[in-house]
């Protein structure tokens, strides 16, 4: 699967915070000319951050344009005048950095390319979820209100991040990847304020889909001081989905979030998300599916993949320990046909270029070794598990 991260400008978002704190010092020290500097530098990466994508484009130009009313300001004033605008600066926030929270946002924004034919399997999981999105964009009566929240539930990797990817790249909607735990750690302190942010600029991006990894990190261990900052992001986030709830909107703006441990999350968070659909591990079938689109472009019709498909059941395999089981497979068959290909490594870069790595179709030898070397992390018990817990509070 590929999904195109459009960290839109970490690396100059990162510079530029960084600048405005050497702009706010030298401020601070009555250090005119490197406060002139850094204002320039803002007010150049504010450029080269607007010129990085369309979403960010307006605002950014709005924020070079005040670096550079500064600089013009600033330029010729003596120091004593330079430390009054330090006074009033302190009171009043400088630009950009009064929307700290919200230039964030932006590393969380995707573009996702998944779509729905690169989920092998997961029939059911796939119309649900498809028909979430449609109800939430079709034109209807006042009374019907669509889900505004989708709760992903199932062992590690059987696809949940795919399943809310591809209902994202299918509508080419804004995807915003919040994984919780990062939230929390690098955002300490701020990150309920996060939240309220980013719903805000998901409104601004509409279609949306916001989806929260790791969710259950929010309900986890109440006590310690971690615990303290989940609780208030978690009731920002509350607060969010139910004001999201009652208002009539016909752009999409959709909640998706997954879980390894549901039985963790907190009933309040439950009840905000009545649609809880179970990601289980693949069928025989849907190994199949996953086999054949990650051996895309190779030959496999030698092998009998259902026969396939039930092995990797028995393995209790996710659809990642199959797509692991393929690299491995193709890497057998590629070191079986190339043995002397470290030795082109001595070659110049060009003469390599011209060269073609040799291929041949795949045998269910290659995916013995394969199997050999794929354990898969659960265990029967813990299947049942997810099991009861879909029983008792999954999608009926
Ligand atoms: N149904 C599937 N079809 C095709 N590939 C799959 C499928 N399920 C998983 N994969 C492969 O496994 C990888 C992991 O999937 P994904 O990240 O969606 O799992 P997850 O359920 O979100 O896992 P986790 O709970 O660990 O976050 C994908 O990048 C993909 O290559
Ligand atoms: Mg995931």
């Amino acid at each position: 699967m590929i999904v195109v991260q459009v960290d839109v400008s970490g690396f100059l978002l990162a510079e530029l915070r960084k600048t405005i704190a050497a702009h706010k010092k030298a401020v601070t020290e009555a250090d005119t000319t490197t406060a002139d500097e850094k204002a320039r530098a803002c007010a150049t990466l504010c450029r080269q951050i607007a010129a990085s994508s369309p979403l960010v484009r307006q605002r950014y130009t709005v924020e070079a344009e005040r670096w550079e009313s500064i600089t013009s300001r600033s330029a010729p004033v003596a120091a004593g005048r330079q430390r009054r605008a330090s006074d009033k600066l302190g009171r009043t926030k400088p630009p950009v950095e009064e929307s700290a929270s919200d230039l964030d946002m932006s590393s969380l924004i995707a573009r996702s390319s998944v779509r729905w034919e690169d989920i092998g399997g997961l029939d059911e999981v796939k119309r649900l979820v498809k028909e979430t999105v449609v109800i939430a964009a079709l034109q209807k009566p006042e009374s019907i209100h669509p889900w505004k929240g989708i709760l992903l539930f199932g062992p590690p990797g059987t696809g949940k991040t795919m399943i809310a990817a591809a209902a994202a790249g299918s509508l080419d909607a804004t995807f915003f990847d919040v994984k919780t735990d990062r939230l929390l750690s690098k955002y300490f302190g701020e990150s309920s304020k996060m939240i309220s942010a980013l719903y805000a600029s998901a409104r601004d991006h509409a279609p949306t889909i916001v989806f929260i990894d790791e969710f259950d990190a929010l309900g986890a261990s109440r006590s310690d001081t971690m615990g303290e900052a989940a609780r208030r992001v978690l009731s920002s986030l509350l607060i969010e989905l139910d004001g999201l709830q009652g208002k009539k909107d016909d752009r999409l703006l959709l909640t998706m979030a997954a879980t390894n441990a549901p039985w963790n999350l907190d009933p309040a968070v439950l009840s905000r998300f009545p649609r809880r659909i179970y990601v289980p591990l693949p069928d025989a079938d849907a190994c199949r599916a996953i086999i054949e689109i990650h051996m895309r472009g190779l030959e496999v019709s030698g092998i009998d993949l259902y026969g396939l498909g039930r092995q990797c059941v028995d393995h209790l395999y996710s659809g990642r320990d199959i797509q692991s089981v393929c690299q491995q497979a193709i890497w057998t068959m590629i070191n079986d046909v190339n043995p002397e290909m470290h030795r082109l490594a001595d070659l110049p870069f060009d003469e390599i270029n011209r060269r073609a790595l040799k291929i041949r179709p795949l045998d269910e030898g290659d995916f013995a070794v394969a199997f050999g070397k794929i354990r898969s992390p659960l265990t029967v018990e813990e299947l049942e598990r997810y099991t009861e817990w879909d029983v008792k509070h999954g999608e009926r």
